[in-house]
């Protein structure tokens, strides 16, 4: 039996789980879930990534061990899964002492070979990306992902010689095209081979770092923790000599977003020829997912957390909004809006609609039964031929990664047989008392809807099952042979009985926060009841406003808004922010340079004549004048007001 191997990236802890890790871990699952339907024996890998700097510093900053910390952050990882019907058939943590072991093993492989060697270095070193940076991939001299300035560091380290197989690997990717995914990354990873790339530095002294894989060969050393982690992939299929590992790591795929593209393509398959093990079958690289064209970041307040979409909206929008708005390979944009669109028009609408009409027709027209089929007509024939095509599309489509693409194709089908329904009327034909071709048409929107049901069991598994129930049919997943589906439209068995009615899929309203909401009725009434007097706000909802004071880097007039600057202020954030602030008829943009200012920082991003501003700079209106808010001794940005 063919296998086939998926492994999402293993999670740092020093976060929860957010939006971008519920993209791709439900893209993992989807995709394993329908190898899992084309009867393929799957292995589907999801994990923590805890060793390392940024492990200690948030640990610190809870006043937690290291440990103690990530076993708390690893289980909300572990137990966030089920909730999003993510069924992985591992969970691998960094901390796992098989994991450990495996890692010195892999190691000493390595070693034994000859490619590690001991050397000194100085480097500007980001304690951000842990790792060192030369001086041509510095901007500015700054870090180019952090915008830090990194320390300047020298000391004794070991190196992998990773440059001794960036020959073979450039030769691997030419000669497989198929190895790195969307062409635009393996062009990007191609592009990196040509540049000066050096040795990798594989380990920490304990001098600085404790919290780490100790080297095998030196325990005055641990081990860099990318090394450490990407090991996870073949740790957790008990690499050199277990089972699963003969068995899945030749059809493994592994799917990561653009952030970690370098370690994936460069690192690890150089890492797999030095040990002498082969390389993995495809990487598969997504883009990311913004938020009103921001980042996410807990500064900016935009974090989606996916439980909360999920108790908004139910879970089978969520994971098919996810697939369906992001074009693999690309960033995509996240709103509550495109969300509750996509559910009302294509569930609700189209697949909702189509499910209640057929079931209700066939109550209607045949007790509830699944009628019987004859020969078909050519019309009815057509459409039988459109949805083979169609689904048989969508499983290529799907199986390579377009998911958007692949649900395009479906919906597109579920749209022919609305119009079909419409076409072929099945209620004229009732009353016309034209039996047979009735039956035929019936029995040709039941089986396309069942097929659609059971091609959509990656998608919403959940909701798949239940339509399947709906028609009479039972999902039992042993029994599914997905690759025999495209050679017939006679899985439903006539004299079944179906459901009455479907309603999967109601339609919602969006649902905002009390702060997004627009000034409705009961608004209004309230304002009106409450207009003589002060409207009164708990502590609670202060507490949510995060004032902080800032210093104006620089600030320039907004084109053709005669009230609008555009400054950019540094309020202790890596990067400063942009904010947009009618000041323009009362400073000349030269007299805010350097002042400091108050900002509302967590007011949702919004674009002002064509700029998008990420706060809010505090000011007083006295007359015509405006005057700015500020401290009377300065401090430092980013320095809390309450
Ligand atoms: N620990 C490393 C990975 C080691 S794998 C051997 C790491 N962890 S991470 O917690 O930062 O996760 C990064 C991954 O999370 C991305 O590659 C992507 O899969 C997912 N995403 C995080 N934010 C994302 C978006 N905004 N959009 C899409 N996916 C994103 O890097």
């Amino acid at each position: 039996m063919d296998s086939f191997f998926v492994s999402t990236p293993i999670y740092y802890v020093n976060a929860r789980p957010h939006l971008g890790h519920a993209y791709t871990t439900i893209v993992a699952d989807s995709v394993n879930r329908l190898h899992r339907l084309r009867q393929k024996d799957t292995f589907f890998l999801t994990g923590t990534d805890e060793h390392g700097d940024k492990i200690v510093e948030a640990a610190e900053k809870n006043g937690l061990a290291p440990k103690d910390y990530a076993d708390k952050i690893s289980s909300l990882f572990k137990e966030a899964w089920p909730w999003l019907e993510v069924e992985n058939s591992a969970f691998i943590r960094t901390t796992d002492p098989e994991h450990v072991q495996c890692v010195q093993r892999f190691l000493n492989t390595v070693y034994e070979k000859g490619d590690i060697y001991f050397g000194e270095y100085g480097g500007h070193y980001c304690f951000g990306c842990e790792r060192f940076y030369t001086d041509k991939e510095l901007r500015g001299g700054l870090c180019p992902d952090h915008l830090e300035k990194p320390r300047y560091l020298q000391e004794k380290n070991y190196f992998f010689r990773m440059t001794d197989y960036l020959p073979a690997l450039k030769e691997h990717i030419q000669n497989n095209p198929d190895f790195i995914q969307p062409e635009r990354y393996r062009n990007e990873v191609l592009g990196m081979l040509g540049d000066e790339l050096t040795d990798l530095c594989i380990s920490r002294p304990k001098s600085r770092l404790t919290w780490g894989i100790e080297l095998p060969f030196d325990s005055d050393y641990v081990t860099y923790v990318w090394f450490d982690a990407l090991i996870n992939y073949i740790s957790a299929l008990g690499w050199p000599d277990g089972e699963a590992f003969r068995k899945y790591w030749p059809g493994a795929h592994h799917l990561v977003a653009k952030d970690i593209l370098k370690p994936h393509a460069v690192f690890w398959p150089t890492m797999l020829m030095s040990a002498g093990v082969d390389l993995y079958k495809g990487l598969r690289v997504h883009g990311y997912w913004t938020v009103q064209e921001a980042k996410m970041s807990k500064s900016l307040g935009n974090v989606v957390q996916p439980m909360d979409m999920v108790e908004k909206y139910g879970l089978a929008p969520f994971r098919y909004f996810l697939l369906r708005e992001m074009q693999f390979g690309l960033d995509a944009s996240f709103s509550e809006e495109a969300l509750v669109n996509r559910l009302n028009s294509d569930l609700a609408n189209d697949l909702g609609n189509l499910s209640n009409r057929i079931l209700a027709m066939t109550n209607k027209y045949f007790q509830g039964l699944v009628p019987e089929k004859s020969e078909l007509s050519p019309e009815d024939q057509e459409v039988v031929d459109a949805g083979l095509t169609a689904l048989d599309e969508y499983v290529r489509l799907f199986g390579d990664f377009q998911f958007s693409r692949g649900l395009g194709v479906l919906w597109a089908f579920i749209g022919r047989l609305n119009k079909y329904v419409d076409a072929s009327a099945p209620w004229v034909l009732y009353k016309e008392g034209r039996t047979e071709r009735l039956q035929n048409v019936m029995y040709v929107l039941l089986e396309g809807l069942r097929k659609i049901a059971l091609h959509l069991w990656p998608v919403m598994p959940y909701s798949s099952r239940e339509l399947l129930g709906q028609l009479g049919t039972d999902f039992d997943l042993h029994r599914v042979e997905l690759d025999q589906e495209g050679g017939h439209w006679t899985g439903l068995t006539p004299g079944v009985r179906v459901a009455e009615k479907s309603n999967l899929f109601p339609r919602r309203e969006l649902v905002l926060k009390q702060d997004q909401k627009p000034r409705g009725s009961e608004k209004k009434q309230r304002e009106s009841e409450t207009s003589s007097r002060e409207e009164l706000v708990s502590f609670e909802d202060f507490k949510k406003l995060n004032m902080v004071t800032g210093r104006v880097l620089q600030a320039d007039k907004v084109q053709g808004a005669d009230k609008l600057l555009k400054l950019e202020v540094d309020i202790g954030e890596k990067e400063p922010r942009s904010i947009v602030a009618g000041l323009a008829r009362q400073f000349d943009p030269g007299d805010l340079h350097g002042r400091e200012v108050v900002v509302l920082a967590n007011l949702a991003p919004r674009k002002i004549r064509g700029v998008t501003s990420h706060g809010m700079v505090l000011a007083v209106s006295h007359g015509q004048d405006m005057v700015l808010l500020t401290t009377t001794e300065g401090t430092e940005p980013g320095s809390r007001v309450s």
